[in-house]
């Protein structure tokens, strides 16, 4: 009995230093991965913005019922614009459209002020 208890611990280790090295390589691959990369498989904040504010805004963001992004890039600063998405603006800009990502998706509508 206690040989056989002995013989699984032993048998166990080998695949729990492999299931540890198995994580560690994931790891390791992420954060070997350009930025752009990362931020892509984690949140792409370019293709939410293509299906959650054009509508509003207008399929090339330039405005519709909302006012032109691009401007509003030059205008506001980054961190404006992720309160914005939290908090809404002047009621007609609704509240809580990213959550969670409001800063990606701020950071991603301030690359719009050097576009036309
Ligand atoms: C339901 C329609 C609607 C959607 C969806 C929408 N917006 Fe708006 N947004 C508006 C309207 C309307 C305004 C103008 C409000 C005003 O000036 O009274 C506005 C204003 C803004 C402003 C400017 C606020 C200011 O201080 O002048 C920003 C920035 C903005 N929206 C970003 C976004 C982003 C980013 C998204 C997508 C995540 C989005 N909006 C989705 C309707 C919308």
């Amino acid at each position: 009995m206690k040989r056989t208890f002995l013989g699984l611990l032993i048998a166990i280790i080998p695949v729990l230093v492999a299931l540890g090295f198995y994580r560690e390589m994931k790891t390791l691959d992420l954060g070997n991965q350009p930025p752009g990369v990362v931020k892509a498989t984690a949140f792409d904040a370019k293709a939410f913005v293509q299906t959650t504010c054009v509508s509003c805004h207008g399929a090339d963001l330039h405005g519709l019922v909302g006012p032109d992004l691009h401007k509003k890039a030059q205008e506001l600063s980054a961190v404006q614009i992720a309160n914005v998405l939290k908090n809404g603006y002047n009621g007609d800009m609704p509240k809580g459209l990213a959550p969670g990502h409001e800063d990606e998706v701020a950071a991603y509508i301030k690359t719009l002020a050097n576009t036309n």
